[in-house]
C-alpha cells in the first residue's frame, strides 16, 4: 500500500494530518527535526507512525522518509514571521532550500503528489481585500519571502517537471495543539494560556489588526481535498474561513468563553504584521471543492475546552 509523508508531522497542524489519516487506516511516515515539533504531539498515535528524526535539507534523510510513499503533505517549515525577521538565513535555508530538496527528490522517487503548506502572508501590504490568488503578492518578511519561494518552487517543479503539486494559502491556523509557549507563539493559543495562567494578555498594536481565524479541522480537510484534486493541480488556493476578526473581537470572544475579564497590556506593533487579512475563499471552493465547516467562535469553545483540559490535568506544566 501507498504510504503517505508527512513532514512537519510532530508540529500542529502537521499532527493533525498525522491523526487524521492514521484514523483513516493509512500508512503513515513523519519527517521532522523536533525545532518546534514535539514528540506528545504524536503521542495518540505513536506505535502506528513511523517517526524519522530528520532535516527536510538532508537528502540522505528526505530519501529515507521518502521511501515506500506516493504522497506528501509538506507542513516543515521555520513557521514565524519574527522568528524570520530575527534570523532570516534559517527561515530562507528550511523552507527554500528544504523544499527544493523534498520536490527534487519526490520527482526522483515517484511520488504522485506534493500537497504544499503555503501562507497567506504572501499577499503582505498589496492593495485589495479580501484576499484573492489574482492579487500581486508583496511579502513584508523573510518568512512571507519562502512561503512564496515554496509555492513558485512548486508550480514549477509541476509544469516543468511533470510533478504534481498544489499549494494551500493558509490563513491564521488555530486548534488544540498549538504551542502556547514559544517567544513566537501565534496568538490564540498565547492568549488562552495568559488567561488560564491570570497573566495579563500582550497584545501588540491597538489591536485592530484583523485575520480570517480559521479552525485547524478546516485545514485538515482542504489537504485531504488537495491530494484528490484534479483540476487544482499546480494551484495555489487561499484557505480560511472568509471572515474577519479583530484581536480585540478575538479578545472579547475568549473572555465570554472563559468567563473572565481579561487583563490587557499594549506592546508596539510588531514589524512585517500586516493590518488586514482576509481570504476569499472562491477558488478554493471551485477547485477543491473547500468549504470551510467549523467558525471562529465554534473553533475557539473547541480550542479552549481542549487547553482547560490539559490545564487542570497537569497545571502550568501541562501547557
Ligand atoms: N499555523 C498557522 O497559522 C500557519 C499559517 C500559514 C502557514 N503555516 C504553515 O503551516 C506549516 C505548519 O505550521 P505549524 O503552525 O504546524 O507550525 P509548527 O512549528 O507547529 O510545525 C512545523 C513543524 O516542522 C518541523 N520542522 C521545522 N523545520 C524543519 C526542517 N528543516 N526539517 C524537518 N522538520 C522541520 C518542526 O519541528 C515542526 O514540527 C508551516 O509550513 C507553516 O509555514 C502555518
Amino acid at each position: 500500500m501507498s504510504a503517505y509523508l508527512v513532514t512537519g508531522g510532530a508540529g500542529f497542524i502537521g499532527s493533525h494530518l498525522v491523526r487524521t489519516l492514521v484514523g483513516q487506516g493509512k500508512t503513515v511516515k513523519v519527517l521532522d527535526n523536533f525545532s518546534t515539533g514535539k514528540e506528545s504531539n504524536l503521542e495518540s498515535v505513536s506505535g502506528s507512525v513511523e517517526v524519522i528524526r530528520g532535516d527536510v535539507r538532508s537528502s540522505e534523510e528526505v530519501e529515507r522518509a521518502l521511501s515506500g510513499v506516493s504522497y506528501v503533505f509538506h507542513q516543515a517549515a521555520v513557521g514565524s514571521v519574527p522568528r524570520s525577521i530575527a534570523d532570516p538565513f534559517d527561515t530562507q535555508t528550511a523552507n527554500v532550500n528544504g523544499t527544493l530538496n523534498l520536490l527534487w527528490k519526490s520527482r526522483e522517487m515517484g511520488v504522485r503528489r506534493v500537497v504544499i503548506a503555503g501562507s497567506s502572508s504572501v499577499y503582505g501590504d498589496t492593495p485589495g481585500m479580501p484576499r484573492v490568488e489574482t492579487l500581486i503578492p508583496s511579502p513584508l518578511s523573510p518568512y512571507a519571502l519562502s512561503k512564496l519561494s515554496q509555492e513558485l518552487m512548486g508550480k514549477i517543479f509541476t509544469k516543468t517537471y511533470g510533478l504534481e503539486t498544489v499549494t494551500l494559502r493558509y490563513f491564521n491556523i488555530f486548534g488544540p495543539y498549538q504551542d502556547p509557549n514559544s517567544e513566537y507563539a501565534a496568538v490564540i493559543p498565547r492568549f488562552i494560556k495568559a488567561i488560564l495562567t491570570g497573566q495579563p494578555i500582550t497584545v501588540y498594536g491597538s489591536g485592530e489588526q484583523s485575520r480570517d481565524f480559521t479552525f485547524i479541522d478546516n485545514v485538515v480537510s482542504a489537504n485531504l481535498l488537495a491530494m484528490e484534486t484534479t483540476q487544482g493541480v499546480g494551484e495555489a488556493c487561499n484557505v480560511g474561513c472568509g471572515d474577519s476578526y479583530s484581536i480585540l473581537d478575538l479578545i472579547r470572544t475568549l473572555s465570554e468563553i472563559m468567563g473572565v475579564r481579561a487583563e490587557v497590556s499594549h506592546l508596539p506593533p510588531r514589524a512585517g504584521d500586516p493590518m488586514a487579512s482576509q481570504a476569499d475563499i472562491s477558488k478554493a471552493r471551485a477547485l477543491l471543492g473547500y468549504s470551510p465547516k467549523v467558525f471562529f467562535r465554534e473553533g475557539l469553545e473547541q480550542t479552549v475546552a481542549w487547553f482547560t483540559g490539559k490545564f487542570r490535568a497537569a497545571g502550568q506544566n501541562g501547557l
